[in-house]
């Protein structure tokens, strides 16, 4: 039996999606713990492109997917998901928390109006309702997937929530009038479509880990954008670091083997919010472009910058990570130099840790390390050994730094582009 946990060491979109795919193979269940539609990952298999937002990416391989309680989940879009691979000839085997949270029509309202309502100091969200579910489910006023299967209690529920809701409109003078019969209704009628799936996934996860099963969890967003050790309040809302998945499944952390670290070649971060090694130039343009840098759920440009090894540093030291996969590594391909961030400098002094306060990462000047770039990386490279000296350089010198072993290359989209070290 083993349980491994893929997670993203920067802002997202670090290539989750392929590696959970590369994982997969060996695992029974693929499991998300956090997050909801706001996050999409992107699986190439062969000339199909697949993107998900809220369906376990193992799905494309028949494998079980969970969706686990601490997700946060927008019933139509699931349904559409679902419907769509069907339609494409996948029948997606799926089993959903009847603990996760529901995205109601009012927390999609309300995010893109605390958005406009903070101007210039707005977050970026994804406007898909994942902020205001998640503070609902916190604030204990939640609508949980098991109330869509139950008329009287969605019922009862939208009784006590509405009103305050439309209170809240108010203030932000939203002019929707939320009506009970129609929301009821349509929320009842995604209950009928999922009921089926609906089941305690801890129990099933537990029993699962007790019958020597293989289970992947698979992260959304980075550990930059963690509510509590993200560049907060630019994070999302959820957990995204390795503890995360033993909040939002329900099984004990002592079941957990290897933590995954993905950490793409360089660095990108969509939204608002500090990026220390944020580039202006043609090495952004070039990062942006050659990596299809564009947000796989809003369609927004990425930010990009060189390698943080601060940010991946405090990755690994807060997930305990205990293998890297590299993504991307091709993207920097045609580079004269490429650099890496080792430590910044605050008020200067150099330091070597992700401080807590956001003036103060704003503040932060990152220190460098120059490398020699190369001109290509053969796509049919299969060992380390076949790559281009100045990128082995490259990755050597972040093995080192990181003290942690690297367990995969990505040197391109595909399946097969995937060096295994
Ligand atoms: P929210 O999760 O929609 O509330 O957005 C909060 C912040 O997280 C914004 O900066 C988003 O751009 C960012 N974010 C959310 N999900 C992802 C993701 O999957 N990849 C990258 N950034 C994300």
């Amino acid at each position: 039996m083993t349980v491994n946990l893929v997670i993203g060491t920067q802002w997202g979109d670090e290539g989750k999606g392929k590696v959970v795919d590369y994982y997969s193979k060996d695992a029974n269940y693929v499991v998300r713990y956090q997050g909801g539609n706001n996050a999409g990952h992107t699986i190439k298999v062969g000339k199909e492109v697949y993107k998900l937002h809220i369906v376990p990416s193992g799905v494309i391989q028949g494998k079980i997917g969970v969706i686990g309680n601490g997700v946060v989940i927008d019933p139509e879009v699931l349904i559409n998901e679902i419907e769509n691979l069907k339609s494409r000839g996948i029948i997606p085997k799926i089993m959903i928390s009847d603990r996760a949270n529901i995205i109601m029509p009012y927390h999609k309202i309300l995010d893109g109006a605390e958005e406009q309502n903070l101007g210039n100091k707005k977050i970026g969200t994804t406007k898909r309702g994942i902020g205001p579910c998640y503070s609902d489910k916190i604030a204990r006023k939640g609508i949980r997937a098991i109330d869509l299967t139950n008329k009287k209690t969605l019922s009862k529920k939208l009784d006590e929530i509405l009103p305050v809701k439309q209170k809240l409109f108010k203030v932000y003078k939203i002019e929707n009038k939320l009506d009970k019969k129609e929301i009821l209704d349509t929320y009842i009628g995604f209950g009928t479509s999922l009921k089926d799936f609906i089941v305690p996934t801890h129990i099933e996860l537990n029993k699962a880990i007790g019958l020597g099963k293989n289970i992947l969890f698979e992260g959304a967003q980075g550990t930059m954008l963690d509510v509590d050790f993200g560049t907060y309040p630019y994070t999302t809302s959820s957990h995204t670091i390795a503890g995360g998945s033993v909040i939002g499944t329900g099984i004990g952390p002592n079941h957990i083997n290897d933590i995954i670290g993905i950490m793409k070649a360089y660095t990108t971060r969509v939204g608002e919010g500090p990026l220390p090694t944020e580039l202006f130039d043609k090495n952004g343009k070039h990062l942006q472009q050659k990596g299809h840098e564009f947000g796989t759920t809003t369609s927004r440009p990425r930010r990009c910058g060189w390698l943080d090894l601060v940010v991946v540093r405090h990755s690994c030291l807060l997930s305990g990570i205990t293998k890297i996969a590299i993504t991307k590594l091709d993207v920097l391909d045609g580079l004269e130099t490429v650099k890496i961030c080792i430590k910044y400098k605050l008020n200067g002094k150099e330091i070597d840790y992700f401080p807590a306060n956001i003036e103060d990462v704003k503040n932060c000047k990152p220190v460098f390390k120059d490398f020699n770039g190369w001109k290509k990386i053969e796509r049919s490279s299969s060992k380390v050994s076949d790559l281009p000296k100045e990128a082995r350089k490259y990755l050597e010198f972040i093995e080192k730094e990181l003290k942690i072993p690297f367990a995969l290359v990505s040197i391109g989209p595909g399946r097969k582009e995937t060096i295994e070290v």
